[in-house]
């Protein structure tokens, strides 16, 4: 009997699939199809496939081609495959061709012509529009929301704001982008969606007029810097039909999901602590620094470690309390943040002049897990217990700079795919603004 095996996504099954699956079985005698997991395919770059994993499943069976279905899930999975189910022929589409030839010390390879003009990229294309997406702010992290974003299907940058006419012509030459306007309105005119990039000051403003005007809204963290200023944007929001998502980028990254589900799932026991640090020093003629209103080190860094805290123990704290360092403006170069549940607690510590180890420790009664830096990208982290020679490592999968993941949620979210909105909800963004507001509040009576 001549085995075959065959693999990929099949999101949005199409004719390319079809026509791929019935002259892989003409190869031989029996079809092994390995299907992807999301998982795989986020670490392999794909970041918005639609279908879930077993409807992509049911569609190839549908097909009547394939003997066997498997998943694949890791990357070497391939050869252990062949090995382990002897098989005679490994064959894919054309778009392969070299790719896998290194199976060939393994099993006869063959790359079968690709059906022209079909896609699974092609398709999530035209399923829903290409969002028309505008960058507000021209920054630092403008650029790399341009380059990340080139990694998500159904989204276009399509203009840039910026209120200084000069440095937005700069960005608007400098990155090659279609459009750059001075004009808020003849910039939001030109566009379905917003990325603000800009001062965190001016981030709340910025979305409610993007609201008002119809249009969906990813914005930099802070939304605001009040509970009832960042409830008023999502229920503008809500009433208007749109997607409002804040950027913090760690809620959206892959190992902060699976670490928070290994969290959750009992492993550690019940978890009584968390606490979670991140410092970065900053040049003392930094904006970090000197910004009386809107400097320091909690308003910089306060969003990602507040994140874990609320996402582990919930909103419902019972009391919260700031130790800083100030600077002689006034500024917290280092902050303490001690929050207290009814029976469990947190710490958070964010510095810009005072350097720490950035790590996130969460405390159960059977185990822990630490988190290294830059654990807000949780690309490793490790489960410990008692007995110190048991150590379970993690290193999740995780591309560029984490920006796309965001994004990828953001498009899902407007297109309706998304049933990722527990990433971070309403509630939890309500409760870090209101924390951020307390702190702003305490400082403002101490300076
Ligand atoms: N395939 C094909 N003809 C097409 C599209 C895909 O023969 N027009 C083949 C691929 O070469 C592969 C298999 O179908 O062997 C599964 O491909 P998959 O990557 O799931 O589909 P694509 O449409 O190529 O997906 P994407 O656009 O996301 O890369």
């Amino acid at each position: 009997m001549k085995k075959v095996i065959t693999y990929g996504t099949y999101d949005l099954f199409h004719q390319g699939h079809y026509n791929l699956l019935k002259r892989a079985k003409e190869l031989g005698d029996y079809l092994i199809v390995g299907v992807t997991t999301e998982h795989y395919d986020e670490s392999r770059g794909k970041v918005n496939v639609i279908d879930p994993l077993l409807e992509r499943i049911e569609n190839v069976r549908k097909t009547g081609f394939a003997d066997m279905i498997i998943v694949e899930d890791h990357e070497g999975q391939k050869i252990e495959d062949i090995q382990k189910y002897n098989v005679d022929i490994f064959t894919l589409g054309s778009d392969w061709v070299g790719t896998f030839d290194y199976l060939k010390q393994f099993c006869k390879v063959i790359y079968l012509d690709r059906t022209p003009n079909i896609s699974s990229t092609q398709l999530r294309q035209t399923r829903s529009q290409i969002i028309r997406t505008g960058i507000i702010g021209t920054g630092r992290i403008a650029p790399r929301f341009l380059s990340e974003s080139k990694y998500v299907s159904g989204i276009e940058i399509t203009c840039a704001y910026n209120p200084e006419k000069a440095e937005g012509k700069l960005f608007e030459i400098n990155h090659d982008i279609k459009c750059f306007s001075d004009s808020i309105d003849e910039f939001l005119s030109y566009v379905d969606a917003v990325y603000i990039a800009s001062p965190n000051e001016t981030h709340y403003e910025y979305a409610k007029i993007a609201l008002e005007q119809g249009k969906h809204v990813l914005s930099e963290k802070p939304l605001a810097f009040t509970k009832e200023k960042t409830l008023e944007l999502h229920d503008l929001a809500d009433a208007n039909n749109l997607i409002l998502l804040e950027g913090i980028k760690t809620a959206y990254c892959p190992g902060f999901q699976q670490l928070l589900n290994i969290a959750h799932s009992g492993r550690i026991g019940k978890i009584y602590d968390v606490e979670a640090t991140f410092t970065r020093l900053a040049n003392p003629e930094a904006r970090e620094y000197t910004d009386y209103n809107y400097g320091g080190s909690f308003l910089e860094f306060g969003g990602y470690t507040m994140l874990p805290i609320i996402k582990l123990l919930g909103t419902d704290y019972k009391e919260i309390q700031f130790n800083s360092i100030l600077n002689e403006d006034g500024n917290d170069i280092y902050t303490k943040l001690h929050i207290k549940y009814k029976d469990t607690m947190a710490s958070a510590k964010t510095g810009i002049g005072i350097k720490s180890e950035g790590q996130l420790v969460i405390a159960g009664t059977k185990g822990y897990i630490l988190a290294e830096s830059p654990w807000w990208l949780t690309k490793k982290f490790v489960v410990r217990y008692e007995d110190p020679t048991v150590i379970e490592t993690y290193e999740p999968n995780f591309q560029g700079d984490g920006l796309r993941y965001e994004i990828a949620e953001f498009v899902a979210s407007i297109n309706g795919y998304s049933k990722n909105s527990y990433k971070l909800t309403k509630e939890e963004s309500l409760a870090m603004a209101a924390i951020t507001e307390e702190f702003m509040k305490l400082r403002k009576e101490q300076k």
